[in-house]
């Protein structure tokens, strides 16, 4: 990672666990035991992409980032959840996240459940909270709410998990011609939903047009994909250590580009997207300096 982007991003992580923390303070009708819950997931030390990619996409469309936090924190409690949940010993179960035992390790399964939900949920408050402190009309803030809500969703990302674990096993049931179509159907939806939403969030929080929103939304489906690409090029050849995760691809059977495309294969593909999404961001000229580095980041990274 190059130095500007490296302190953009621990800017942003600083200024974003501070949001979190003040989302999550504790209140009379907080069970503690919740709250512990979901802080121990938020605070395992993930590298934050999704609330710098808000920032970032509401910077680059003439926001201060400061402005856009608590929808920066929202994206990030959604993300936080969905790991939480992909551990479960029903979905790919798995023993280490963010470098710590997974929420149902340290918590039990129905506490990493009630975990994640609240977390969804404290999501919806927060970005509705930020729409209303920045004033936004009516229908910006409805428009925020949704946008947010169909990344997350069935549509989205809870739709690509339904899709990973139909994919399990495929390559020896189906051509690679259809394995590849049902591959990309599932990253789109899985990691690239949020990606999307997180950026265009941004751009909606900082009023951008109808024009600059699609650009980003652009730039995010290359982004989004190259960005999953990369997480199964690490779950085979990365230093668990580093990543914080054991790699559970194998194990599980999983449709990966790895597994499709070979490693080689894979990492072409994820390079292509990332030129893609260069393109993307042309109108935006200097501004979106941070975009452009994040996009290189995104397959250069090794954690
Ligand atoms: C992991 O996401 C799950 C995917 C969607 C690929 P990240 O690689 O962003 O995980 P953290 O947030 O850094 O832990
Ligand atoms: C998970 O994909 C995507 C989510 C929506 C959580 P993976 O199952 O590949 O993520 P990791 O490798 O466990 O982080
Ligand atoms: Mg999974
Ligand atoms: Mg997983
Ligand atoms: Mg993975």
């Amino acid at each position: 990672m190059n130095t500007t982007l490296a302190r953009a991003m621990d800017k942003n992580t600083a200024l974003v666990d501070e949001a979190i923390e003040k989302l999550l303070a504790p209140t009379p009708d907080l069970p503690e035991t919740l709250r512990k819950a979901m802080r121990y997931s938020l605070f395992a030390g993930g590298k934050r992409l999704r609330p710098t990619l808000v920032l970032a996409a509401a910077e680059t469309c003439g926001l201060t980032p400061r402005k856009a936090l608590k929808t920066a924190a929202a994206l990030e409690m959604i993300h936080t959840y969905s790991l939480i949940h992909d551990d479960l010993p029903a979905m790919d179960d798995d023993d280490l996240r963010r470098g710590k035992p997974t929420n149902h390790k340290v918590f039990g399964e129905a506490m990493a459940i009630l975990a994640g939900d609240g977390l969804l949920t404290k999501a919806f408050e927060a970005a509705a909270e930020n729409a209303a402190e920045l004033k936004l009309n009516g229908v910006a803030c409805a428009e925020l709410v949704r946008l947010i809500a169909f990344g997350a969703g069935a549509e989205g990302m809870v739709g690509g998990q339904v899709a990973d674990l139909a994919a399990e096993g495929a390559t020896k049931k189906i051509s690679k011609t259809a394995a590849a179509r049902m591959l990309e159907a599932v990253h789109r939806r899985k990691t690239g939903a949020l990606i999307i939403a997180s950026l265009d969030a941004g751009a909606l929080l900082a009023g951008a047009s109808q024009t600059k929103r699609e650009a980003l939304r652009s730039y995010g489906e290359c982004v989004g994909l190259a960005f999953q690409i990369a997480d199964d090029v690490l779950d085979v050849v990365g230093d668990k250590k580093k990543l914080g995760k054991k790699g559970s691809d194998r194990d599980n059977d999983k449709l990966t580009y790895a597994s499709l495309y070979g490693l080689d294969g894979a990492r072409a593909k994820a390079r292509a997207l990332v030129e893609m999404a260069h393109a993307h961001l042309k109108a935006f000229g200097t501004r979106a300096a941070v975009l452009h580095e994040l996009a290189d980041y995104i397959i250069e990274r090794d954690k």
